[in-house]
């Protein structure tokens, strides 16, 4: 018999049938009935050494202490506490493709075996870490040098999806740590302007490449690897030199050789690391050569915090079960196809996107991992903007719009730049605007208001436009500081936000099947483009559209 889907588990009805009752009562009403709301909807997580604590605030959304409740009763009945268990007991969760998942595996400091295949993975794990902080320490200290013998003073990660956009968050959030490194560039895009102005005023002799590809067979950082390598012989002239200036970060060894990087500069990781859960793997040292090896574990101790709590918190007091629960509750419950992620920090400028692909790659889907339909909505899609930016750009429509847009805020209380009075103005915007969207403003305040101010005309139309439904759900991260630590804990909450949402929906969120076609399609008009496609090759639009590329490059 068919596994039930989450909507047939007799706490989705429940919950159901409780938003309904719910949806009568503002959220700012809850406030003013229950003094208390903040403290019990809110949470601390101790981040360890240090004595840094991060507060979790979700007293905003639209829930209550028996939402909570249900809620836990959802996870318990879809198995949520099994599945996490399996994943992190190394069983092969990631069916598809027949895997363990296994990034946790990569930043346990807890000295605990974790097993694959009843081998423990962690000598592995230690020893290709030793390797990352041999190569990032010789590259720092100068120890490591071209091949002309000038120090390396700029690292070009070359790399997609997975092996882009986490080193690229990770580096940039960690700006203020690089004390003297290298610095760092990233080149994904197969548009040759990415490396073309990247490599624009770069020295060959002092640079170096890391070529990161998870299964060293991806198209475009192929192409661009090869494009770097022919930039830096035009100067070098001899291959052997190649060695001093191109490592590989890899699971693919044979893939690496035939592309001519020697064995000693290759990086490994496992299958079990999902690409855009690789940042704690090798594929992380632009991230240990941009602020040292140190800082790196910092940031992997500060995820394995969260795993530890992931792994042993009951689930009530659970934060990353709850913010998955929480984000079910909002897309599955409350129909809201969107999730916005704000943070009030401009180190953080590249969070969102690195967030895309860590959510929408994993929970875009609409198959549960046993073939049937989810049955509800799955993965909003999620977007952001640092705050305050956002708030002059699309914050109206989180604000007014139709669609109720759940926020993300995230906040440190002190900044690593401390001028004047900005962190004060970036605090007070962070906080009012999660007030304004919880709060509101009703017609007739915004009436009295006008009133007030002696406004003129039809006050009572201009008092519509300017009220607010309110109850516009968010939760808000604030930390001391935006330290490797806190930002690696940050990172795997929403690591496991994520399983726990796909968890809930039955969702294999470890495949990404949906990014194969436009692959294949890719490669079989390459060459079209040269010679042309055959007749009926294509539907009437992509041959129209090969056929004008042809002729406005004079080919056709
Ligand atoms: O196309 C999607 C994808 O497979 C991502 O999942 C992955 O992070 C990215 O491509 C890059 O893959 P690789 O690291 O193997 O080059």
């Amino acid at each position: 018999m068919a596994n039930p889907t989450c909507t047939e588990l007799p706490s989705w009805a429940k919950l159901n049938r409780h938003r309904e009752e719910l949806a009568k009562t503002s959220v700012r009403e809850l406030f003013t009935r229950d003094p208390s709301r903040f403290d019990a909807l809110s949470a601390r997580i101790e981040l360890g050494r240090g004595g840094s604590t991060m507060l979790v605030d979700y007293s905003k959304q639209r829930a209550d202490a028996s939402t909570i409740a249900l809620l836990c009763a959802l996870a318990r009945d879809a198995g949520l506490e099994t599945h996490r268990d399996r994943m992190f007991a190394g069983e092969r969760i990631n069916t598809t493709e027949n895997r363990p998942v296994l990034h946790v595996a990569l930043r346990n400091r807890s000295g605990r075996a974790i097993m694959v295949d009843g081998e423990d993975v962690m000598p592995l794990v230690n020893r290709a870490l030793e390797h990352m902080r041999t190569a990032s320490d010789a590259v720092r200290s100068g120890a490591h040098r071209g091949y002309t013998g000038h120090r390396i003073e700029d690292v070009v990660n070359i790399g997609i999806g997975g092996s882009d956009l986490g080193p690229l968050m990770v580096t940039e959030a960690l700006k203020p740590y690089g004390n003297g490194g290298p610095r760092v560039h990233f080149v994904s895009n197969v548009d040759g302007t990415h490396m073309a102005e990247t490599l624009r005023g770069l020295d060959p002799t002092r640079t170096l490449f890391l070529v990161a590809s998870k299964t060293f067979t991806t198209q475009e950082t192929l192409e661009n690897a090869k494009t770097a390598r022919a930039w830096f012989l035009e100067r070098a002239k001899n291959e052997k030199h190649v060695a001093k200036h191109f490592f590989a970060l890899s699971t693919n060894t044979k893939e690496v050789s035939a592309f001519g990087i020697a064995p000693e500069n290759m990086f490994v990781f496992w299958d079990w690391v999902g690409g855009r859960y690789s940042l704690w793997s090798s594929i992380g040292l632009s991230i240990a050569m941009a602020v040292g090896f140190d800082r790196f574990e910092e940031l992997l101790e500060g995820a394995h915090v969260i795993d530890e709590h992931f792994r042993t918190a009951p689930l009530e007091k659970n934060v990353p079960a709850l913010l998955g629960l929480l984000g079910i509750w909002n897309a599955s419950f409350w129909g809201s196809a969107c999730h916005a992620v704000l943070p009030y920090d401009q180190y953080l400028h590249r969070l969102p996107a690195y967030l895309q692909q860590a959510d929408m790659e994993s929970n875009g889907k609409g198959l549960r991992a046993d073939g049937g339909p989810v049955g509800c909505d799955t993965g909003p899609v999620l977007f952001g903007e640092p705050g305050t930016n956002g708030q002059h750009a699309f914050y109206q429509l989180i604000h007014q719009g139709t669609r109720v847009i759940p926020c993300d805020f995230l906040i440190a209380a002190q900044s690593h730049n401390p001028l004047g009075r900005h962190q004060e103005l970036l605090l007070a915007n962070v906080l009012a605007q999660a007030e304004a969207l919880m709060r509101g403003k009703t017609v007739a305040e915004a009436r009295a208001e006008l009133e007030a101010s002696g406004a003129k005309g039809d006050l009572d139309l201009l008092a519509r436009h300017k009220s607010f439904s309110g109850s516009r759900p968010s939760t808000l991260f604030l930390y001391d500081r935006l330290d490797p630590r806190t930002l690696g804990a940050i990172i795997a909450l929403y690591e496991h936000r994520v399983f726990v949402m796909g968890s809930i929906w039955g969702i294999n969120s470890f495949d990404q099947w949906g990014v194969e076609l436009g692959k294949q399609l890719a490669n079989k008009i390459l060459p079209e483009l040269a010679s042309g496609a055959a007749k009926g090759a294509h539907d009437g639009s992509t041959s129209g559209l090969i056929g004008e590329v042809r002729r406005r490059l004079g080919r056709g």
